[in-house]
């Protein structure tokens, strides 16, 4: 039997919205035919941006949107990407497939697009191969009221008003793509570049540091030493890629050994948060200095006949579960990851929605999001849980992971994900601390028969959640039948 008690008096602190974040790089089809088909497009569009595509990213609730990349930030040059469209430089995206960006999508759209999400802007500048001018300028360009070159610039451009701009990250993947650092040398080159990351009249400025490459402990331990006073968060990329990274595995052929190992290096989320939370710790045991994951999600092979340079693939009900699987990690985290990426929304990595010219599907990844968009910003619960293991071929995963929170109207949400792909799981969760009964419980699920469904253009409901009646009040306890491989959110009144 498994058992979970939710203490439903113990509050642990709010879960970030904005460890819902989202990530969307000049790479394959993420901007340009998945978000941006410009306005003389036979898709249906607002300036330029996709109809469809907007309205199923404002049902998510997308808090954050970070941009313009990854490896392009690095090299990409702001100004390329103002005035008008016909007078924009044309570039090769060196990085990514080689193909030619005309930057059509630049500050203006993406500014656009976040107000129409009604989410944070979150911008990368670019240190690898831009100046500290050209950071500089970005910013006063994009949040300076007064009278001086770049914010009039703006003001000629068509936008009179400054924008409000929270997050800024000083270069991304610096020990790479980013200009192949070593820890020490971009630990100096943060301090200089964000000394001119000004903040003009009311806008307070984010500053997020270039962090490490997954289990790189010493790039924490030299950037907390260095410079962690001068930042207010500091980035962690941690993909899951089932083989290595030559052979990543496929996203849709796969039997259960590969579900078996994606699933242990999506728990793995969990040691390497700790490990640098630990870090971290020594030098702001304040905890004033985020942990910002700005990107995670599974990595594998491309779709087959796909430009290898897009990094296209499917998504399955396994990405499903590594998508709550890292939900439950990062909520647990919550008193020091105070944002996440998930890598990419639109045609790339774990996509949330994938395009075809005019037609789009919703992926199971994408399904997660939208259940779980009830624990944003909502506070964390005390949970204490006993589950069985997944076994197989002699190891072992814990079968079941569970999170609970509690919304500002006192609306209780947990959520479960069963990653054992052939048992399903009795659970009987007991909540602790309600002054009065359960009133109503509800829930969804999104399962599906085998490990690999997933939706396709031609079928593109497949995966997608249901209504849940499997939790039923038993003598004021919760009884859950969680079915195997499945990711499920359980609504609470009382
Ligand atoms: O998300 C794809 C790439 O992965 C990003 O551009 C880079 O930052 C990372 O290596």
């Amino acid at each position: 039997m498994n058992n979970v008690i939710i203490n439903t008096d113990i509050q642990l602190g709010k879960i970030n919205k904005n460890i819902y974040g989202h990530f969307a790089e000049h790479l394959g089809r993420c901007i340009y035919g998945g978000i941006w088909v410009g306005e003389d497009s036979s898709i249906a569009n607002t300036k330029g941006i996709r109809n469809d595509v907007l309205a199923a990213l404002i049902e998510i609730n997308i808090p954050v949107l970070r941009w313009p990349g990854g490896c392009f930030a690095d090299e990409y040059h702001w100004k390329d990407g103002v005035g008008p469209k016909e007078g924009r430089k044309r570039m090769v995206n060196t990085h990514w497939g080689g193909v030619v960006e005309n930057n059509h999508f630049g500050t203006h759209e993406f500014m656009l697009l976040c107000e129409l999400l009604d989410c944070e802007p979150y911008i990368c500048g670019n240190v690898g191969s831009g100046t500290v001018q050209e950071m500089s300028e970005w910013v006063e360009y994009m949040t300076f009221d007064g009278e001086s070159p770049m914010a009039d610039w703006r003001r000629e451009n068509g936008r009179e008003k400054p924008w409000k701009l929270k997050y800024f990250g000083v270069g991304n993947e610096n020990w790479g793509c980013g200009g192949n650092m070593r820890a020490e040398y971009y630990s100096d080159l943060f301090r200089r570049y964000q000394t001119y990351v000004k903040n003009y009249g009311s806008n307070k400025i984010y500053k997020i540091a270039c962090g490490a490459n997954s289990d790189d402990y010493n790039w924490t331990e030299v950037l907390m030493e260095n410079a962690g006073r001068m930042m207010d968060g500091l980035s962690m990329h941690y993909y899951t890629v089932p083989g290595d990274w030559q052979d990543k595995g496929s996203a849709v052929d796969f039997a259960e050994d590969e579900w078996f190992i994606t699933l242990k290096k999506a728990y793995r989320m969990d040691e390497i948060i700790t490990k640098h939370s630990t870090i971290m710790d020594k030098y702001d045991p304040q905890k004033r200095v985020g942990l910002i994951i700005d990107e995670w999600g599974t990595w594998y092979n491309v779709e087959r006949g796909t430009n290898p340079g897009f990094l296209y693939q499917q998504n399955t009900l396994r990405d499903a579960l590594v998508a709550g699987v890292h939900f439950h990690i990062f909520h647990n985290h919550n008193d020091r990851v105070q944002m996440t990426n998930i890598a990419q929304t639109i045609n790339v990595l774990q996509a949330m929605i994938l395009t075809e010219g005019e037609k789009m599907i919703l992926t199971p990844t994408y399904h997660v999001f939208n259940m779980y968009k009830v624990h944003q910003d909502a506070e964390r619960l005390a949970v204490q849980s006993s589950f069985g293991s997944y076994e197989y071929k002699g190891e072992s995963l814990p079968q079941v992971s569970v999170t609970a929170s509690m919304n500002n109207e006192g609306k209780i949400h947990i959520s479960l994900c069963n990653i054992d792909p052939s048992n399903q799981a009795e659970i009987v969760i007991e909540l602790r601390g309600l002054s009065e009964t359960i009133k109503t419980v509800s829930g969804t699920i999104i399962t599906a028969g085998s490990m690999n469904a997933h939706n396709t253009f031609d079928h593109p409901e497949t995966v997608k959640p249901v209504s849940f009646k499997d939790a039923i009040l038993d003598k004021g306890e919760l009884v859950v039948h969680l079915p195997a491989m499945a990711v499920v959110t359980l609504a609470i009144e009382s």
